[in-house]
């Protein structure tokens, strides 16, 4: 497996509870893993702390295809993105990676083809251009005919594919999705998480997922355990 992400060593303290006590995980190209483990145990702060968005107190993230800042990378063509200043960070995030959460986060006075064209748009596509890109997603995605409605005039499940286009529209090196079938019912939620990890890895992309039902888990590569900010197994790599 050829790692595109990792983390080493990740530490986050908040005042007196740690919420990752030391964590080891890479992510391949095309992989998916998937974070599950009980409330409070750390999966959320993981996710973020890989994404860039928390900054972890110890260890380190290592994003292939960036350059260190400050050094401290193990090897070429690999980069720390832990240590970045908060204007590259952000560039970053939003050049290699995709976000879908919980409850889809769409801007409800946006039609959906506009929610998925944004990303586009923030890295400084032409609104039309992006529209015409951010439209090619419908079809895969089974939203064929919803491009322009709003947000509220979506179901749930037709909501999160829309969040999932978004996600996958820059084309990313690393989608990361926190419950993203947390407000589905089951069969809805089986529909897109099978989407979910389907297109991402047809995209060519890696998905680092968390979510409390084994059901979605199961539709991942590797299944990792955290309790108390520690990892506590997961499952072998059945990716080539
Ligand atoms: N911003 C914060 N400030 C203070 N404490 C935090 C913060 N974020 C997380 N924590 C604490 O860190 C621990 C891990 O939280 P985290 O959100 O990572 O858990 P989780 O596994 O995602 O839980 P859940 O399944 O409920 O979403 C918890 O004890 C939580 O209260
Ligand atoms: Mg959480």
């Amino acid at each position: 497996m050829s790692t595109v992400l990792a983390g080493h060593g990740l530490v986050k303290k908040y005042g007196s509870t740690t919420a990752l006590a030391g964590v080891d995980v890479e992510v391949g190209e095309r992989d998916s893993l998937a974070i599950m483990g009980p409330s409070g145990s750390g999966k959320s702060t993981l996710l973020h702390t890989l994404a860039g968005i928390v900054r972890p107190d110890g260890g380190r993230v290592l994003l292939r295809g960036e350059r260190s800042e400050r050094g401290g990378a193990p090897a070429e063509g690999w980069g720390r993105i832990d240590d970045l200043g908060e204007n590259r960070l952000s560039a970053l995030r939003r050049a290699r990676f995709g976000f879908v959460f919980q409850f889809g986060q769409l801007l409800p006075e946006l039609p959906a083809e506009e929610n998925v064209a944004l990303p586009l748009m923030l890295e400084g596509t032409p609104r039309r251009k992006a529209v015409e890109r951010a439209r090619r997603w419908f079809a895969p995605l089974g939203l064929d005919g919803l491009e322009s409605r709003r947000p509220g005039q979506l179901s749930g499940g037709q909501a999160q594919r829309v969040a999932i286009a978004r996600a996958l529209a820059v084309e990313p090196d690393v989608v990361f999705a926190d419950e993203p079938t947390g407000a589905l019912d089951q069969a809805t939620s089986e529909e897109v998480v099978r989407l979910l990890t389907s297109v991402t890895r047809e995209q060519g992309a890696a998905l680092v997922m968390v979510t409390h039902d084994p059901d979605v888990a199961a539709h991942c590569d590797r299944v990792l355990q955290v309790r108390d900010g520690r990892i506590n197994g997961h499952t072998p790599y059945t990716v080539a």
